[in-house]
């Protein structure tokens, strides 16, 4: 996780969805254009679209967009795999549909993925003034784990480092079933 929310500055680019009509699938070449617009919009250090390219060709990872119906990208995240540990890398949804919990969607999709491939903990990196994700990331159960002094390069602004133990056992895969069933 690299970066903090950043008001967006340009019209939106989708109108808002219900959220039961967003789907999530896995991030393709011909999504990169659209995400690195929506990245830009996102992110004030936003990656390039090389590095998407490179990130979708990688089998240690996995990224998604979420879609409404006619196809308009709303929303993306990406994590990798390494041994037993999720690094989740990014995730970001298109300003105008922020609160629908799109975000959420993303998110619990990422984690029972990278359980699906062996993954018992992961983590994370998160703007210390970013509360809309830090509150998302401790409702899956990260908690704080240490903090990189002057992190980020525009602002100087601390990174917290996330950690979420455990995914395998019952007490969090219970809560991954009940999140998921208040999602449906
Ligand atoms: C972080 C982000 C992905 C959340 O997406 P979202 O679709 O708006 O979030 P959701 O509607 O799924 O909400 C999920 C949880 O986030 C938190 N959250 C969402 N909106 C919030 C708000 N306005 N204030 C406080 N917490 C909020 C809550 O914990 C919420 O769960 P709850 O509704 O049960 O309380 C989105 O704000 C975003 O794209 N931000 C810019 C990019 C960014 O900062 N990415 C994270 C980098 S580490």
């Amino acid at each position: 996780m690299i970066e903090l929310e950043h008001p967006a500055s340009e019209d939106s680019m989708s109108e808002a969805p219900h959220p039961a009509s967003v789907t999530i699938r896995q991030m393709r070449l011909d999504d990169i254009e659209y995400v690195s617009r929506l990245e830009r919009r996102c992110y004030t250090l936003p990656w390039s679209s090389s590095a998407y390219v490179t990130e979708v060709g990688n089998s240690n990872a996995y990224y998604t967009v979420a879609t409404q119906p006619d196809g308009t990208i709303v929303g993306y995240c990406g994590m990798w795999v390494i041994m037993d540990e999720l690094h989740m890398t990014t995730i970001a949804v298109d300003p105008a549909v922020r609160g629908l919990k799109i975000g959420e969607r993303l998110l619990l999709d990422l984690i029972q993925e990278g359980i699906r491939r062996g993954a018992e903990r992961a983590t994370l990196e998160v703007r210390e003034r970013n509360t809309v994700a830090h509150n998302m990331y401790v409702k899956y159960g990260f908690e704080d784990v240490a903090v990189r002094k002057n992190y980020y390069s525009d602002n100087g602004e601390n990174a917290l480092i996330m950690w979420a133990n455990d995914l395998t056992l019952p007490p969090y895969q219970a809560m991954l079933r009940d999140y998921e069933a208040r999602l449906a």
